[in-house]
């Protein structure tokens, strides 16, 4: 199934790190009642999500709130200690929480996964951004190429809300 406008998100656990550790969200915490932007990355530390994808996300985040918007996260099939490096490296100033996915449950459950084979990632999350609104999807923008960001940035994001 590949997920779409109006759909549930299916139940997911994701990790994160916090300032004492590794930390287990559950979509329900992170959805339930609130309106959450998710973009989704093929890779952390990677040209694009490092230099343009996850940069926008930080740099608008405060926009995003002030159009309603409770949560800005992200997520990549990663392991959780490469997402905590790659959030240490990136100023994220609490805008953006990186969500590991690091087996892939989530991103394959929604349809989302890809074969990178080719420049040697392996099986990643496609790249997209979508609006949840307690966990249905309101709106969905999924990236034809990998590595562009065209209409899952932040400023499309923006525009639709
Ligand atoms: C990127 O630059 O984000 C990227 C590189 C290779 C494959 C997919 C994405």
């Amino acid at each position: 199934m590949t997920i779409a406008k109006g759909d549930k998100l299916p139940d997911a656990s994701f990790k994160r790190f916090g300032a004492d550790g590794m930390i287990d969200v559950s979509s329900p915490d992170l959805f339930a009642g609130r309106k959450v932007v998710v973009f989704a990355v093929p890779g952390a530390f990677t040209p694009t999500c490092h230099e343009q994808h996850l940069p926008g996300f930080v740099q608008h985040a405060a926009d995003l709130k002030a159009k309603g918007v409770d949560a800005v996260v992200c997520v990549a099939v990663n392991d959780p200690f490469v997402l905590k490096a790659w959030g240490d490296a990136s100023n994220l100033n609490d805008a953006v929480t990186l969500l590991s996915d690091g087996n892939g449950t989530f991103t394959k459950a929604i349809g989302m996964d890809i074969d990178l084979a080719g420049p040697f990632l392996g099986v990643r999350s496609k790249r997209y951004a979508m609006i949840v609104d307690d966990g249905v999807v309101s709106e969905i923008m999924v990236e034809d190429n990998p590595g562009a960001v065209a209409s899952s940035g932040a400023e499309q994001v923006l525009a639709k809300l």
